[in-house]
């Protein structure tokens, strides 16, 4: 089957020097994908270069990425726009600076819903925006009036993965999606990433430095290092038998390894969770 997204990408910042070396990923649709690897190694670069963000960074992306039949890196600025939001969703790393403060969450659903819905917000759109922030464990009600001065870090995240949600995406790029989350509802977040993951075949690329939920919700990981992706493998393969030697140390830090099939996942994460009660959370150490 032909891959949802194929990526050979190289990119870089005005003065620096090469982030992304030749960064090669496949993703199928209905796939979660983990992207991973240390501080500063590229992976927000990636998923902003994807989305053809990079120029605002002060960056520079070549290559090639295929998205869907379509060479991204060829399309124009305005072919972007109709992508951005609607075909490929992106959830950031910042949940308090995605949000406008001076507008009411209810007014960015709507500036977001017309953005590509021609349905009308006021019946079509309240109806998913509510349906999707219930799914997120939130009472659309009382959010949609709220400014984002008036909810929890946590519940402006939720409010993000709920709005990234409301055109059904082909491609969520999740980038730590649930760092500011407790561990309850990062558990409830990974869990509707899954279900919206294997109910709409939405493929997802997962950034993240927590590998326990990494190897709860991926279907396989690739790991970044140096530029470009050193080991890509089934995720129960990756965490069973790493090849790299940055994988095997990467993998080699986690107290508990992981079993697999993880069937039910919050109760997997739930028990994973608490065999490392030690360590809050895994992440990835800098490599010296
Ligand atoms: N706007 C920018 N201008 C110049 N250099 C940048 C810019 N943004 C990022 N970089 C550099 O590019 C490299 C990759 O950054 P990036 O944010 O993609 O890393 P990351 O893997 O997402 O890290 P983290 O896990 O901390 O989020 C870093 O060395 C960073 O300093
Ligand atoms: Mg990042």
């Amino acid at each position: 089957m032909a891959a949802l997204l194929e990526t050979e990408i190289w990119a870089d910042y005005r003065g620096g020097k090469a982030v992304l070396n030749g960064v090669r990923l496949e993703i199928a649709a209905g796939e979660t994908l983990a992207l991973i690897g240390q501080s500063g190694s590229g992976k927000s670069t990636f998923a902003m270069a994807i989305l053809r963000l990079l120029d605002w960074k002060g960056g520079k992306v070549r290559g090639r990425i295929q998205f869907d039949g379509r060479d991204l890196t060829a399309a124009s600025e305005r072919e972007m726009r109709s992508i951005r939001g609607k075909e490929i969703a992106l959830i950031l790393q910042s949940a308090a600076s995605a949000l406008n403060p001076m507008l009411r969450l209810g007014t960015q659903f709507e500036e977001a819903w017309k953005a590509h819905s021609r349905e009308p917000w006021k019946t079509a759109g309240v109806q998913k925006a509510s349906q999707l922030l219930r799914e997120v464990d939130l009472n659309p009600e009382e959010i949609l009036r709220k400014y984002p001065r008036e909810v929890s870090l946590g519940q402006a995240q939720r409010v993000l993965i709920a709005m990234s949600l409301l055109h059904d995406p082909k491609l969520l790029l999740a980038d730590e999606p649930t760092s500011a989350l407790d561990v309850i509802v990062q558990k409830e977040v990974l869990d509707l990433i899954r279900r919206m993951t294997a109910s709409r075949r939405m493929a997802t690329l997962f950034i993240s430095h927590d590998l326990l939920s990494v190897a709860a919700l991926c279907d396989r990981v690739a790991i970044l290092h140096h530029g470009a992706i050193v080991e890509c493998a089934a995720t129960a393969d990756i965490f069973a038998n790493p090849k790299h030697p940055y994988s095997q140390k990467l993998i080699g830090a986690l107290p508990v390894r992981p079993q697999f099939p993880m069937v039910d996942l919050p109760s997997s994460l739930v028990a994973l969770a608490e065999s490392t009660a030690q360590s809050e959370q895994v992440s990835i150490a800098p490599v010296r």
